[in-house]
């Protein structure tokens, strides 16, 4: 058996599955990860951060109604022959950009939305025994460097899995993973324990799981063994509880913003907050925010 993390990590999954009902009717008909944040949908924000960490292949676990995810990495021949005849040659090089030549996309169904840990299970035959990442796309995360860049340089110095926390309000929580860990330095923590969605009175930090991890492949094995956790699914955190049993896993507190693209108000939140930054819009933006209070 190879051992966990001596092979670089090269594949991120990418859950993209869920029903994203919270953005009804939006996302009826189109998948919740295609909702745009001025003009990038928040998949593709994923992905370039996944990029940037030196990842190449992208593995989408996607189900009914994600066809656009695929049509949009995919290469588009009408539009791309149509921005050439027109000369339009700096969209054709935006279009073009989405998926840089070194980088591989493939897709895989989850047949059944089961909970976050069986959409990972089902990227198994494409991850194998390699150490690989996890982005859920509705956590917008805004950090210099990006932030899995950031939990990648954690996974190398302290050889283990890394999931990526901040602080939150104890009050909230029940909507999140919440970790048990001893600091190692600052901002990292070896963990002891994890639990899924606990009350506030039962929950062992104020430390919440954001959607980033960096995992050892022996995570399948755990969820292969799971029974239904919180909310009758298999959930990823059950499997991360059993899994640092056997091998160190740590939290990373990164440096950066993060924007719940999960629920509407982080969803507006960071639509303001990129359209004030975007070079083409951002001072007109800004001057009409300004003028209109
Ligand atoms: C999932 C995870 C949870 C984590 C959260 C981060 O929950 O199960 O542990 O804190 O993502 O966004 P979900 O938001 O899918 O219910």
């Amino acid at each position: 058996m190879t051992a966990p993390f001596s092979k670089p990590v090269s594949k991120a999954v990418f859950p993209v599955a869920g029903l994203g009902t919270r953005f009804l009717p939006a996302t009826k008909a189109s998948p919740k990860e295609m909702l745009n944040v001025v003009d990038k949908p928040l998949i593709q924000y994923a992905v370039e951060e996944a990029i940037a960490a030196g990842i190449t292949e992208m593995i989408f676990v996607t189900g009914r109604s994600k066809r656009a995810i695929e049509d949009h990495f995919d290469k588009a021949y009408e539009l791309e022959a149509e921005l050439e005849a027109k000369n339009k040659h700096a969209l054709l090089e935006i279009v073009r950009s989405i998926k840089p030549s070194h980088v591989n996309c493939v897709y895989v169904r989850q047949p059944e939305a089961l909970g976050l840990g069986h959409a990972v299970l089902c990227a198994e035959k494409l991850v194998r025994d390699e150490p690989f990442a996890i982005i859920l796309a509705d956590d917008l995360l805004d950090g210099q460097p990006p932030v899995l860049q950031q939990m990648l340089k954690v996974h190398e110095a302290q050889h283990g899995s890394v999931i990526a926390v901040e602080k939150i309000d104890p009050a909230k929580s029940s909507s999140y993973g919440i970790v048990d860990g001893a600091e190692v330095s600052k901002g990292i923590y070896r963990l002891n324990g994890i639990v899924e969605k606990p009350q506030p009175k039962d929950a062992p930090s104020n430390l919440a799981v954001v959607g980033r991890y960096v995992l050892s492949s022996s995570i399948f094995t755990h969820i292969r063994n799971l029974k239904p956790g919180a909310g009758g699914e298999i959930q990823l955190t059950d499997a991360i509880a059993a899994l640092l049993k056997e091998e160190p896993v740590f939290a990373y507190e990164y440096d950066g913003v993060r924007y719940d693209c999960g629920s509407k108000l982080g969803y507006m939140k960071a639509s303001v907050e990129f359209a004030l930054r975007h070079s083409e819009l951002g001072a007109d933006f800004a001057a009409y925010l300004k003028n209109r209070s």
